[in-house]
Protein backbone atom coordinates (compact mmCIF):
# COMPACT_ATOMS: atom_id res chain seq x y z
CA UNK A 1 0.00 0.00 0.00
CA UNK A 2 1.09 3.57 -1.01
CA UNK A 3 0.49 5.90 1.99
CA UNK A 4 1.37 9.34 3.52
CA UNK A 5 0.15 8.02 7.17
CA UNK A 6 3.05 8.88 9.18
CA UNK A 7 1.43 7.12 12.33
CA UNK A 8 0.75 3.81 10.57
CA UNK A 9 4.71 3.89 9.80
CA UNK A 10 5.25 4.19 12.97
CA UNK A 11 3.10 1.52 14.43
CA UNK A 12 4.69 -0.81 11.84
CA UNK A 13 8.27 -0.39 12.85
CA UNK A 14 7.52 -0.29 16.23
CA UNK A 15 6.09 -4.06 15.52
CA UNK A 16 9.00 -5.28 13.97
CA UNK A 17 7.89 -4.83 10.30
CA UNK A 18 9.58 -3.04 7.72
CA UNK A 19 8.62 -0.32 5.47
CA UNK A 20 9.63 2.02 2.70
CA UNK A 21 10.26 5.57 3.32
CA UNK A 22 11.10 8.39 1.36
CA UNK A 23 14.57 10.12 1.72
CA UNK A 24 16.01 12.91 -0.09
CA UNK A 25 18.27 10.41 -1.90
CA UNK A 26 16.62 7.28 -3.07
CA UNK A 27 14.06 5.50 -1.16
CA UNK A 28 14.89 3.15 1.07
CA UNK A 29 13.59 -0.14 2.73
CA UNK A 30 13.89 0.71 6.61
CA UNK A 31 13.49 -1.80 9.54
CA UNK A 32 14.58 -1.44 13.32
CA UNK A 33 18.18 -1.52 13.34
CA UNK A 34 18.43 -3.02 16.15
CA UNK A 35 15.94 -5.64 15.84
CA UNK A 36 17.88 -8.62 14.07
CA UNK A 37 14.49 -9.96 12.55
CA UNK A 38 13.91 -6.76 11.20
CA UNK A 39 17.41 -6.77 9.75
CA UNK A 40 16.56 -10.13 8.28
CA UNK A 41 13.26 -9.05 6.91
CA UNK A 42 15.41 -6.50 4.66
CA UNK A 43 17.87 -8.87 3.74
CA UNK A 44 15.36 -11.44 2.59
CA UNK A 45 13.16 -8.43 0.61
CA UNK A 46 16.23 -7.26 -1.19
CA UNK A 47 17.54 -11.04 -1.64
CA UNK A 48 20.25 -9.12 -0.58
CA UNK A 49 23.49 -11.71 0.13
CA UNK A 50 23.69 -11.29 4.10
CA UNK A 51 27.28 -10.07 3.20
CA UNK A 52 26.79 -6.33 2.05
CA UNK A 53 25.94 -4.45 5.02
CA UNK A 54 22.96 -1.86 5.84
CA UNK A 55 23.28 1.68 6.30
CA UNK A 56 21.68 3.03 9.47
CA UNK A 57 20.01 6.34 9.57
CA UNK A 58 19.86 8.66 12.47
CA UNK A 59 17.21 11.64 13.58
CA UNK A 60 19.57 13.28 16.11
CA UNK A 61 23.07 13.34 16.67
CA UNK A 62 22.84 11.99 20.13
CA UNK A 63 22.06 8.90 18.45
CA UNK A 64 25.51 8.52 17.56
CA UNK A 65 27.18 7.53 20.27
CA UNK A 66 24.59 4.22 21.10
CA UNK A 67 25.77 3.19 18.26
CA UNK A 68 29.47 4.55 17.58
CA UNK A 69 33.19 4.86 19.25
CA UNK A 70 36.48 6.33 18.53
CA UNK A 71 34.71 9.50 15.92
CA UNK A 72 37.50 10.78 14.20
CA UNK A 73 37.32 14.86 14.02
CA UNK A 74 37.54 15.01 10.52
CA UNK A 75 33.93 13.18 10.80
CA UNK A 76 32.94 15.71 13.01
CA UNK A 77 33.39 18.36 10.60
CA UNK A 78 31.26 16.51 8.03
CA UNK A 79 29.03 15.98 10.23
CA UNK A 80 28.56 19.50 10.91
CA UNK A 81 28.47 20.90 7.12
CA UNK A 82 26.74 17.89 5.42
CA UNK A 83 24.22 16.44 8.02
CA UNK A 84 21.19 16.16 7.61
CA UNK A 85 21.90 15.31 3.96
CA UNK A 86 23.83 12.42 1.42
CA UNK A 87 26.75 11.77 3.62
CA UNK A 88 26.96 8.12 4.87
CA UNK A 89 30.24 7.79 7.43
CA UNK A 90 31.46 4.78 8.06
CA UNK A 91 33.18 4.72 12.04
CA UNK A 92 34.00 2.57 14.27
CA UNK A 93 31.00 0.81 16.08
CA UNK A 94 30.13 -0.40 19.44
CA UNK A 95 30.00 -4.01 20.11
CA UNK A 96 26.61 -4.34 21.17
CA UNK A 97 25.57 -3.43 17.26
CA UNK A 98 24.26 -6.61 15.76
CA UNK A 99 26.71 -8.24 13.33
CA UNK A 100 24.09 -8.54 10.98
CA UNK A 101 23.95 -4.86 10.43
CA UNK A 102 27.56 -4.07 9.73
CA UNK A 103 28.04 -8.08 7.99
CA UNK A 104 30.86 -8.34 10.52
CA UNK A 105 32.87 -5.54 9.91
CA UNK A 106 34.51 -3.26 12.45
CA UNK A 107 32.84 0.16 10.82
CA UNK A 108 29.03 1.27 11.31
CA UNK A 109 27.54 3.33 7.98
CA UNK A 110 25.64 6.12 9.41
CA UNK A 111 23.41 8.98 7.82
CA UNK A 112 21.03 11.33 9.03
CA UNK A 113 18.58 11.96 6.08
CA UNK A 114 17.44 15.73 5.30
CA UNK A 115 14.06 14.36 3.97
CA UNK A 116 11.08 16.14 5.71
CA UNK A 117 9.01 13.09 6.08
CA UNK A 118 12.48 10.74 7.11
CA UNK A 119 13.74 13.20 9.58
CA UNK A 120 10.42 13.28 11.40
CA UNK A 121 9.64 9.75 10.98
CA UNK A 122 13.39 9.28 12.68
CA UNK A 123 12.52 11.88 15.42
CA UNK A 124 9.59 10.14 16.44
CA UNK A 125 11.08 6.63 17.39
CA UNK A 126 13.60 5.98 19.97
CA UNK A 127 15.91 3.48 17.63
CA UNK A 128 17.68 4.26 14.44
CA UNK A 129 16.52 2.82 11.30
CA UNK A 130 18.41 0.87 9.11
CA UNK A 131 17.58 1.47 5.67
CA UNK A 132 18.77 0.13 2.37
CA UNK A 133 17.81 1.38 -1.03
CA UNK A 134 14.72 -0.25 -1.90
CA UNK A 135 15.43 -2.44 -5.09
CA UNK A 136 15.80 -5.95 -5.35
CA UNK A 137 19.36 -6.39 -5.07
CA UNK A 138 21.50 -5.25 -8.26
CA UNK A 139 18.24 -3.79 -9.80
CA UNK A 140 18.27 0.61 -10.20
CA UNK A 141 17.59 2.09 -6.97
CA UNK A 142 13.88 3.86 -6.77
CA UNK A 143 12.97 7.68 -6.53
CA UNK A 144 9.75 7.53 -6.35
CA UNK A 145 7.06 5.55 -4.16
CA UNK A 146 5.84 3.92 -7.45
CA UNK A 147 9.49 3.32 -8.41
CA UNK A 148 9.11 0.57 -5.36
CA UNK A 149 5.89 -0.49 -5.77
CA UNK A 150 6.63 -1.59 -9.00
CA UNK A 151 8.81 -4.65 -7.46
CA UNK A 152 8.01 -4.62 -3.66
CA UNK A 153 4.25 -3.44 -3.39
CA UNK A 154 3.45 -6.90 -2.23
CA UNK A 155 5.93 -8.13 -0.17
CA UNK A 156 6.16 -5.31 2.49
CA UNK A 157 3.19 -4.00 4.42
CA UNK A 158 3.85 -0.06 3.39
CA UNK A 159 5.22 2.02 1.47
CA UNK A 160 5.68 5.94 2.87
CA UNK A 161 5.02 8.37 0.53
CA UNK A 162 7.16 11.49 0.43
CA UNK A 163 6.92 12.40 -3.66
CA UNK A 164 9.66 12.00 -6.08
CA UNK A 165 13.35 12.02 -4.57
CA UNK A 166 15.36 15.82 -4.73
CA UNK A 167 18.14 14.15 -5.44
CA UNK A 168 18.37 10.80 -7.15
CA UNK A 169 21.51 9.32 -6.56
CA UNK A 170 22.53 7.47 -3.38
CA UNK A 171 24.46 9.39 -0.76
CA UNK A 172 28.29 9.84 -0.83
CA UNK A 173 30.36 7.11 1.46
CA UNK A 174 33.18 8.47 3.53
CA UNK A 175 35.32 6.45 5.52
CA UNK A 176 38.82 7.30 7.58
CA UNK A 177 41.79 5.09 7.51
CA UNK A 178 45.72 5.66 8.59
CA UNK A 179 44.87 9.57 8.15
CA UNK A 180 43.14 9.38 4.68
CA UNK A 181 39.91 9.92 3.71
CA UNK A 182 38.61 7.72 2.02
CA UNK A 183 35.39 7.82 -0.26
CA UNK A 184 33.58 4.47 -0.76
CA UNK A 185 30.71 5.31 -3.01
CA UNK A 186 30.26 8.47 -4.88
CA UNK A 187 26.78 9.79 -4.04
CA UNK A 188 24.93 13.03 -3.64
CA UNK A 189 27.87 15.56 -2.08
CA UNK A 190 30.47 15.63 -4.67
CA UNK A 191 33.99 15.23 -3.76
CA UNK A 192 34.61 18.41 -4.43
CA UNK A 193 32.60 19.55 -1.67
CA UNK A 194 34.22 17.35 0.71
CA UNK A 195 37.76 18.29 -0.01
CA UNK A 196 36.83 22.09 -0.39
CA UNK A 197 35.08 21.24 3.47
CA UNK A 198 38.12 19.27 4.68
CA UNK A 199 40.82 21.53 2.57
CA UNK A 200 42.66 18.27 2.05
CA UNK A 201 42.55 15.91 -0.95
CA UNK A 202 40.46 12.11 -0.63
CA UNK A 203 41.26 8.97 -1.95
CA UNK A 204 39.04 7.28 -4.31
CA UNK A 205 38.48 3.90 -3.38
CA UNK A 206 38.70 0.70 -5.43
CA UNK A 207 39.53 -3.00 -4.29
CA UNK A 208 38.97 -6.63 -5.03
CA UNK A 209 38.18 -7.09 -1.63
CA UNK A 210 34.35 -7.64 -2.17
CA UNK A 211 33.87 -8.97 1.56
CA UNK A 212 36.13 -6.41 3.80
CA UNK A 213 34.71 -2.98 1.28
CA UNK A 214 31.27 -4.41 -0.12
CA UNK A 215 28.72 -2.33 -2.58
CA UNK A 216 31.84 -2.28 -5.05
CA UNK A 217 29.87 -4.50 -7.39
CA UNK A 218 30.89 -3.74 -11.57
CA UNK A 219 27.61 -4.57 -11.95
CA UNK A 220 24.40 -2.34 -10.33
CA UNK A 221 21.74 -0.69 -11.04
CA UNK A 222 20.75 -2.54 -14.19
CA UNK A 223 18.12 -2.84 -16.17
CA UNK A 224 17.70 -6.04 -17.94
CA UNK A 225 18.88 -5.02 -21.35
CA UNK A 226 22.45 -4.42 -22.80
CA UNK A 227 23.40 -0.33 -22.39
CA UNK A 228 26.52 0.94 -24.45
CA UNK A 229 27.77 4.04 -23.38
CA UNK A 230 29.25 7.00 -25.34
CA UNK A 231 31.99 9.36 -23.43
CA UNK A 232 30.57 12.82 -23.32
CA UNK A 233 30.60 15.03 -26.29
CA UNK A 234 31.44 12.57 -28.80
CA UNK A 235 29.60 12.29 -31.65
CA UNK A 236 26.28 10.94 -31.15
CA UNK A 237 25.87 8.29 -33.52
CA UNK A 238 23.20 7.57 -35.86
CA UNK A 239 20.75 4.83 -34.72
CA UNK A 240 18.14 3.09 -36.15
CA UNK A 241 14.83 3.16 -35.97
CA UNK A 242 14.94 0.27 -33.47
CA UNK A 243 17.51 1.47 -31.02
CA UNK A 244 17.45 3.93 -28.69
CA UNK A 245 19.83 7.16 -27.82
CA UNK A 246 20.20 8.98 -25.02
CA UNK A 247 22.15 11.74 -24.76
CA UNK A 248 23.34 13.71 -22.12
CA UNK A 249 21.79 17.31 -23.06
CA UNK A 250 18.59 17.36 -24.81
CA UNK A 251 19.16 16.91 -28.60
CA UNK A 252 17.19 16.39 -32.31
CA UNK A 253 19.65 13.40 -32.65
CA UNK A 254 18.39 11.61 -29.44
CA UNK A 255 15.19 9.72 -28.00
CA UNK A 256 15.42 11.90 -24.95
CA UNK A 257 18.21 13.26 -22.26
CA UNK A 258 19.62 12.43 -18.86
CA UNK A 259 19.53 16.28 -18.23
CA UNK A 260 16.87 18.25 -18.88
CA UNK A 261 18.96 21.81 -18.90
CA UNK A 262 22.50 20.62 -18.97
CA UNK A 263 22.93 20.84 -14.88
CA UNK A 264 24.07 17.76 -12.82
CA UNK A 265 21.40 18.38 -10.22
CA UNK A 266 18.84 17.85 -13.32
CA UNK A 267 20.53 14.77 -14.22
CA UNK A 268 21.32 13.22 -11.06
CA UNK A 269 17.21 13.61 -10.21
CA UNK A 270 16.26 11.83 -13.68
CA UNK A 271 18.61 9.02 -14.48
CA UNK A 272 17.14 6.27 -12.10
CA UNK A 273 13.36 7.06 -13.83
CA UNK A 274 15.42 6.74 -16.98
CA UNK A 275 16.82 3.48 -16.42
CA UNK A 276 13.47 2.20 -15.31
CA UNK A 277 11.76 3.46 -18.30
CA UNK A 278 14.34 2.06 -20.75
CA UNK A 279 13.81 -1.25 -18.99
CA UNK A 280 9.81 -1.28 -20.19
CA UNK A 281 10.09 0.09 -23.41
CA UNK A 282 10.13 -1.91 -26.38
CA UNK A 283 13.91 -1.40 -27.96
CA UNK A 284 16.41 -3.13 -29.71
CA UNK A 285 19.86 -1.63 -28.61
CA UNK A 286 20.03 1.29 -26.07
CA UNK A 287 22.81 3.64 -26.26
CA UNK A 288 23.72 6.73 -23.63
CA UNK A 289 25.75 9.58 -23.59
CA UNK A 290 27.89 9.88 -20.60
CA UNK A 291 27.71 13.06 -17.98
CA UNK A 292 30.53 15.76 -18.18
CA UNK A 293 32.86 14.00 -15.31
CA UNK A 294 32.36 17.28 -12.65
CA UNK A 295 30.07 17.73 -9.98
CA UNK A 296 27.45 14.99 -9.35
CA UNK A 297 28.24 14.07 -12.62
CA UNK A 298 31.01 11.31 -11.02
CA UNK A 299 28.61 9.69 -9.23
CA UNK A 300 26.24 9.59 -12.72
CA UNK A 301 29.12 8.20 -14.41
CA UNK A 302 29.74 5.76 -11.93
CA UNK A 303 26.23 4.63 -11.90
CA UNK A 304 26.35 4.56 -15.88
CA UNK A 305 28.92 2.30 -16.36
CA UNK A 306 27.69 -0.08 -13.20
CA UNK A 307 24.34 -0.34 -15.34
CA UNK A 308 26.05 -1.24 -18.56
CA UNK A 309 28.54 -3.24 -17.29
CA UNK A 310 27.93 -6.75 -19.04
CA UNK A 311 26.06 -9.77 -16.96
O1 LIG B 1 21.37 7.23 -0.04
C1 LIG B 1 21.54 6.16 0.53
O2 LIG B 1 22.60 5.87 1.11
C2 LIG B 1 20.36 5.16 0.52
C3 LIG B 1 19.23 5.75 1.34
C4 LIG B 1 18.07 4.82 1.51
O3 LIG B 1 19.71 6.21 2.55
N1 LIG B 1 20.79 3.89 1.03
C5 LIG B 1 21.60 3.07 0.29
O4 LIG B 1 21.83 1.85 0.90
O5 LIG B 1 22.06 3.38 -0.78
P1 LIG B 1 22.38 0.58 0.09
O6 LIG B 1 22.35 -0.53 1.09
O7 LIG B 1 21.62 0.38 -1.14
O8 LIG B 1 23.85 0.93 -0.22
C6 LIG B 1 24.74 0.98 0.86
C7 LIG B 1 26.13 0.64 0.44
C8 LIG B 1 26.25 -0.82 0.07
O9 LIG B 1 27.02 -0.90 -1.10
C9 LIG B 1 26.98 -1.44 1.24
O10 LIG B 1 27.83 -2.48 0.84
C10 LIG B 1 27.78 -0.27 1.78
O11 LIG B 1 26.97 0.85 1.56
N2 LIG B 1 27.96 -0.40 3.22
C11 LIG B 1 27.02 -0.45 4.18
N3 LIG B 1 27.56 -0.66 5.39
C12 LIG B 1 28.89 -0.70 5.21
C13 LIG B 1 30.01 -0.89 6.08
N4 LIG B 1 29.84 -1.06 7.37
N5 LIG B 1 31.23 -0.89 5.53
C14 LIG B 1 31.40 -0.73 4.20
N6 LIG B 1 30.39 -0.54 3.32
C15 LIG B 1 29.16 -0.54 3.81
MG1 LIG C 1 21.45 0.07 -3.12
Amino acid sequence: MISTDLNLAINLLNSGEIIAIPTETVYGLAGNALNENALIKIFKAKKRPYLNPLITHIGRISQLSNLCKDIPNEAWVLIDVFWPGPLTLLLPKINSIPDLLTSGLEHLAVRMPSHPMALQLLKSIDYPLAAPSANPYKYVSPTSAQHVADQLENIIPLILDGGDCDIGLESTIIGFENNEVIVHRLGGITIEEIERTLKKSVILFETNDSHKYPGQNKKHYSPNKRITLIPFGSDLPRIHEEDTLISWLPSSMSTDSISADGTDISGASRLFSLLRDLDKKETRKIYIEQAPNIGLGEAINDRLKRAAYPS
